[in-house]
């Protein structure tokens, strides 16, 4: 029944929901092992404390677990550290998309002053100092210097291979009768069907990696925490916002756009791993996926997109329905990195 729902809807180009895709062979495993070792480098944090593994935790499905992520001693970061798991499907990186590839991406973090603080140029001499990585930089890439552009690709290189796979979702769409329960079954046929959520989460990833405002609110830290406050004013003026002094919330897809429609405007995220990934949305605001769908269900928040964003009628069942489905069918298994000897 479901499964005829399904491929309806694909005959119609309707949005639909994919498997995830089957493994690939690794085209480059020594520039993929030098980026686990960069991943796990506190050399990439200006004072040593950080590395990416600080708020992409693997044993954490390489998230923070916090509502609004750590950051660089005295100051405030701003928004949730999302999940790594995944995130080579992703054409388009941050919750308002301001990179376009894990390569562009990586330096972002390194660079920030709430951070990880690192000075780039320092960055290369510091790793040029030291013979392993020389080795391993040249075993990967070939003979030349240590660049900001070849730490990157190898942190691009290691995030690819963090693909989660053979969720409960994957097996049912491979035509698996009893992959699902009942109420989980009732919950995928929510998510496609009367809750519309597949308009926007589709695909393998469960999204469509657009912009839509839904009207979360502002983390409440916005208006109490003064380091808060100048973190947005300095992520503002970085990314051009003309009034960045006055900010003071997150405008979301409007600070890369200044386009009136993107005004907290944020990336679909992708929908996978869900149970071990929260606390939820761009500032963590939703601890739990009940919550989730109690916001969707009021029809989202102030500002919503009222075309795509409505009040959903979902009856309490239904609800938990819904919340089965993505706590129990979207999580697989996927590569648990461990720290590697640091050079
Ligand atoms: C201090 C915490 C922190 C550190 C350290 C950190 N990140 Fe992040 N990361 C975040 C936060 C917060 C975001 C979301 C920021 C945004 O969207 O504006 C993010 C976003 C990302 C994204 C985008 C994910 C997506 O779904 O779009 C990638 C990829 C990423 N980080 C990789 C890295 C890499 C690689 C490193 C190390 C070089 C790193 N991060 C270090 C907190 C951190
Ligand atoms: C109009 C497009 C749209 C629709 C329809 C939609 N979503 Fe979303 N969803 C988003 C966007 C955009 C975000 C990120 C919002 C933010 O971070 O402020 C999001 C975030 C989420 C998150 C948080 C994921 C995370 O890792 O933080 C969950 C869970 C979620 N949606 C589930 C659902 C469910 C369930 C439905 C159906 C009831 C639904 N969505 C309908 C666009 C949509």
């Amino acid at each position: 029944m479901l499964m005829a729902c399904a491929s309806v809807a694909l005959a119609t180009g309707a949005p639909a929901l994919e498997p995830m895709p089957e493994a690939a062979a690794v085209e480059n495993p020594a520039l993929v092992e030098l980026g686990r070792t960069l991943f796990f480098d506190r050399r990439l944090s200006g004072d040593g404390t950080m590395s990416c593994a600080t708020c992409h935790d693997p044993s954490m499905a390489y998230a923070d677990g916090l509502d609004i992520s750590m950051s660089y001693p005295t100051t405030s970061n701003w928004r949730n550290s999302p999940t790594l798991l995944n995130v080579g499907l992703a054409p388009v990186l941050f919750h308002d998309g301001r990179a376009a590839s894990l390569e562009e991406q990586a330096l972002f973090p390194m660079r920030s002053a709430f951070e990880m603080n690192q000075d780039l140029d320092y960055l290369e001499q510091e790793l040029a100092s030291v013979p392993g990585y020389v080795r391993a930089f040249e075993a990967a890439l070939g003979p030349g210097p240590i660049t900001r552009g070849r730490i990157a690709r190898a942190l691009a290189a290691f995030e690819r291979t963090l693909i989660s796979r053979g969720s409960r979702l994957d097996r049912h769409l491979r035509g698996e009768a009893d992959a699902l329960g009942a109420e989980a079954r009732a919950g995928l046929a929510l998510f496609t069907g009367k809750a519309g959520c597949i308009r926007c989460h589709h695909g393998a990833a469960l999204s469509d990696y657009a912009f839509h405002r839904t009207g979360v609110p502002e983390h409440p830290g916005m208006a109490t925490d003064p380091r808060m406050g100048a973190t947005v004013r300095y992520v503002g003026r970085l990314a051009g916002y003309p009034d960045y002094a006055a900010i003071t919330e997150d405008p979301g897809r409007y600070l890369v756009t200044a386009r009136a429609e993107d005004w907290k405007a944020f990336r679909t995220p992708a929908l996978r791993d869900l149970a071990e990934t929260g606390p939820y949305m761009h500032n963590g605001v939703f601890s739990s996926l009940a919550e989730v769908v109690e916001f969707y269900n009021a029809g989202g928040g102030p500002g919503a997109d009222e075309l795509i964003i409505k009040p959903l009628g979902l009856s309490a069942t239904e609800r938990a329905a819904l919340v089965k489905f993505l706590n129990e069918a979207l999580g697989g298994t996927y590569p648990v990195a461990t720290p590697p000897e640091i050079p």
